[in-house]
């Protein structure tokens, strides 16, 4: 399937804007034009080495004013804290019909509303974008049309999932999907340390969880069953794999899941009014 855009300025391409460069980049994607921005130079010669034209603030202080002038997207990729300083310049230099998405955590949709006058999106993609299968909810400023929100959506499904949110549910969403894939490192750090000290190496502590993890995770995609069926079925009762659950059921691994989300939640509000 091929997916159409138009034309697109990615304002700071660090960590996150050149995952969704990555996935703009693939064969099945068609963009009308692309530019993206640095910072400094030695970045934007790296994403030129990659056939994309991009300058940095430190070859010409304009590169954000012109990247924005003709796009129907702009991309804001920058820090959460340069969001507002660096949209307040683009305002007179940006098509008024342009469609300005923000990445940032914790910046609202209303402090950007404040200063363009246009349509907004907010973004909260995570990490896995980079290899096109990232998890990304979308949630639409006041003036933005469905068509210009359907032309967002396409541009993140270039990365992986989308999902269509309500502002006020972003912190939620990113206390899942954003911050996630930490989570999941951390989960096989710990499981990858017990292996160890069971007299595994490093290598077969790998192998076996993280072919474990994605193996699991296979089985569940390609699979009708949800995922509590497939654990009940590789359960014996009174079995081993029965009293290594029990052990995590006493530590109530599920208090701790929601502890571990709401305390994301309540970072990222205490970022917001920061
Ligand atoms: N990383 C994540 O997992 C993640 C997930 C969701 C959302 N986000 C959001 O993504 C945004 C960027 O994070 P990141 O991790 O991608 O940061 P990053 O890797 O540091 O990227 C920032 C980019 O902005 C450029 N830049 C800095 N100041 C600029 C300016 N005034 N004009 C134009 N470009 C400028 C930097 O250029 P130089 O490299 O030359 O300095 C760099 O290309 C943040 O707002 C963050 O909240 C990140």
């Amino acid at each position: 399937m091929t997916t159409t855009l138009p034309q697109i300025a990615l304002v700071g391409t660090g960590n996150m804007s050149g995952a969704i460069l990555q996935g703009l980049l693939q064969p099945g994607v068609k963009v009308a034009g692309l530019r993206a921005t640095t910072r400094g130079a030695a970045s934007a010669e790296a994403l030129v080495q990659r056939g994309v034209s991009a300058v940095s603030l430190e070859q010409d202080p304009d590169a954000n004013r012109q990247a924005v002038a003709d796009a129907e997207i702009i991309v804001l990729g920058v820090k959460p804290y340069q969001i507002l300083e660096v949209l307040t310049d683009l305002v007179e230099h940006a098509r008024p019909e342009a469609t300005v998405v923000s990445v940032a955590a914790g910046i609202t949709l209303a402090s950007m509303e404040d200063i363009w006058p246009g349509a907004l999106v907010r973004a909260m993609p995570n990490t896995p974008a980079q290899v096109g299968r990232g998890v990304t909810g979308l949630a639409r400023g006041s003036r933005t049309s469905d068509t210009q929100a359907a032309m967002v959506e396409a541009l993140f499904s270039t990365v992986g999932e989308v999902l269509v949110v309500k502002e006020d549910q972003i912190n939620a969403l990113s206390s899942i999907s954003g911050s996630g894939p930490a989570y999941v490192y951390l989960f096989i750090e710990h499981f990858m340390e017990v292996a160890r000290q069971k007299g595994f190496t490093e290598h077969q502590a790998r192998v076996m969880v993280e072919g474990t993890f994605s193996g699991a995770l296979a089985v569940l995609a390609q699979s009708d069953k949800n995922p509590e069926q497939l654990r009940v079925e590789v359960t014996s009762p009174g079995g081993s794999t029965a009293a290594a659950l029990q052990a995590f059921e006493d530590a109530d691994l599920e208090a701790i899941f929601a502890a571990a989300s709401d305390a994301a939640i309540a970072r990222a509000e205490e970022m917001s009014r920061e």
